[in-house]
């Protein structure tokens, strides 16, 4: 294994390492004009930013808070509009405000969003009637449908998926500064297509006691509400592309370091983690707080090995495992992979991600995933870490504020056969807004519990 010299970094250090899931682009020349503009547009997030949250991270890591990170498998070109971003958001900012009333801790939120437009994909091609074209990998790469134009890796959509991510993120920011987060808002608080009679009433005393509190602290202390609960909400994608990434990554000098400027908190997909890989070179460099997803085939050195290169200074908050082993390898995968990484002395925020490890396929063929393994994680991981003295202090879900169906069970017990009727993600299935705000109080009653 190569070893990591970290006095040669640079943004572009990267490009002499193996590069998994990289599209190949049939006009270099284009490519390479789009990478320049990239890298003249202007930053959508700032420095300021980025280290505000790895101090909230910190304090996660410390037990003193929670992380939320959630969002679509894969945003969409087509869904950049503001009504499916403020469904999104307000989902997060609900499940958020669960969260926070039952665990008593700050939430620190992060959507999967503004940027979320690239994919890993198991094979490069696809083959469909004796036709084999190349895999989609997402907006920002190629577009979906089955034609040989559609699927051709095309640059331009480098340009159209920065654009998308800063309108993206430009309306999150209008709307969480405009008071949209603001706990006395109504729209904060209107549970759109929630039917379900329990959860309602669930959701209403938690949002009523809350509502109860924020007055009783006005009334003492004569603040106004909405300074006393400013929300924030950061952005994260997978940072997969590294032509992409690479280019909108700046040295800040009043800073001194590095920072990827196209989100707040990239992270390493589990298929392009290898030790001495592309993806790992371009991460150790930057200052952001980082994820790394991880996942059963991981041995003890792989990760401490990620854990040595990604972090070797050992700073609070730059470090988030996302474990995603699946409801039925957790019990073994877990408290292996806590061993590892104490044994490295080093410390890292642990999140768990009950998606990635519980995809299925329904009879119906489509792909899905079923609530009560999601849940069944998530209980096995708190179970574990409070067994193993760690913290579990985040949890990374796909999910979406529409009405969609895509993942059986839930309190409205979808099934297989509901499947066919609101199934939109073009990848992976996410949990709908009712599944997603009854997860939430589930992790809120949970996360209560002693081993
Ligand atoms: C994802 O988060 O959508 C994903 C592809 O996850 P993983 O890298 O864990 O498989
Ligand atoms: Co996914």
């Amino acid at each position: 294994m190569r070893s990591t010299d970290s006095t040669s970094w640079h943004p572009a250090s990267w490009q002499s390492r193996k590069a998994a899931q990289q599209p190949l682009y049939d006009d270099p020349t284009a490519l390479s004009r789009v990478v320049a503009e990239l890298a003249r547009l202007p930053p959508i997030v700032v420095s300021w930013e980025i280290e505000n949250l790895r101090e909230r991270l910190a304090a996660a890591q410390r037990a003193e808070g929670f992380l939320l990170q959630g969002g679509d498998c894969a945003e969409s070109f087509a869904d950049c509009e503001s009504d499916r971003i403020a469904k999104q958001l307000k989902v997060l900012l609900q499940m958020s405000l669960v969260l926070l009333s039952g665990m008593k801790k700050p939430v620190v939120r992060i959507g999967r969003m503004a940027g979320q437009y690239a994919k890993p994909r198991s094979a490069d091609m696809e083959t469909r009637d004796g036709v084999t074209l190349p895999a989609y990998r997402g907006d920002l790469v190629n577009r979906v449908e089955f034609t040989p134009e559609a699927r051709r890796a095309d640059p331009q959509l480098l340009l159209r998926g920065y654009e998308r991510a800063a309108l993206t993120l430009n309306f999150v920011r209008a709307l969480v500064d405009g008071g949209f987060a603001d706990l006395h808002h109504p729209e904060y608080w209107d549970l759109g297509f929630v039917r379900h009679a329990e959860l309602r009433e669930a959701y209403q005393r938690i949002a009523d006691s809350i509502g109860d509190a924020l007055d009783f602290f006005q009334s003492l202390t004569g603040r106004a509400v909405h300074d006393a609960t400013r929300v924030d909400f950061f952005a994260s994608h997978e940072g997969l592309h590294l032509l992409y990434e690479q280019a909108q990554t700046r040295f800040i000098s009043r800073q001194n370091h590095w920072y990827n400027l196209s989100t707040h908190m990239p992270w390493i997909g589990m298929r392009t983690a290898q030790v001495d890989g592309a993806h790992v070179e371009y991460f150790r460099g930057i200052a952001n707080p980082i994820g790394v997803k991880i996942g059963a085939a991981m041995d003890d050195q792989w990760l401490q090995q990620l854990v040595t290169t990604l972090n070797p200074q050992n700073q609070p908050g730059r470090l988030t495992l996302i474990h995603r082993f699946g409801a039925k390898d957790i019990e073994k995968s877990l408290p292996r992979v806590i061993e590892a990484v104490r044994r490295t002395g080093h410390t890292v925020l642990w999140c768990c991600d009950p998606m990635h490890g519980n995809t299925e396929t329904s009879t119906g063929g489509l792909k899905t995933r079923r609530f009560e393994n999601i849940l069944k994680e998530l209980d096995l991981a708190f179970r574990i870490h409070a067994q193993q003295g760690t913290y579990l202090g985040g949890a990374h879900i796909e999910l979406t504020g529409e009405d969609v169906t895509e993942c059986t069970g839930g309190a409205r017990g979808l099934t297989d056969a509901d499947l066919q009727r609101t199934y939109r993600s073009q990848v992976d299935p996410r949990l709908n807004y009712e599944q997603a705000l009854e997860l939430a109080m589930l992790i809120a009653e949970r996360s209560k519990q002693k081993p």
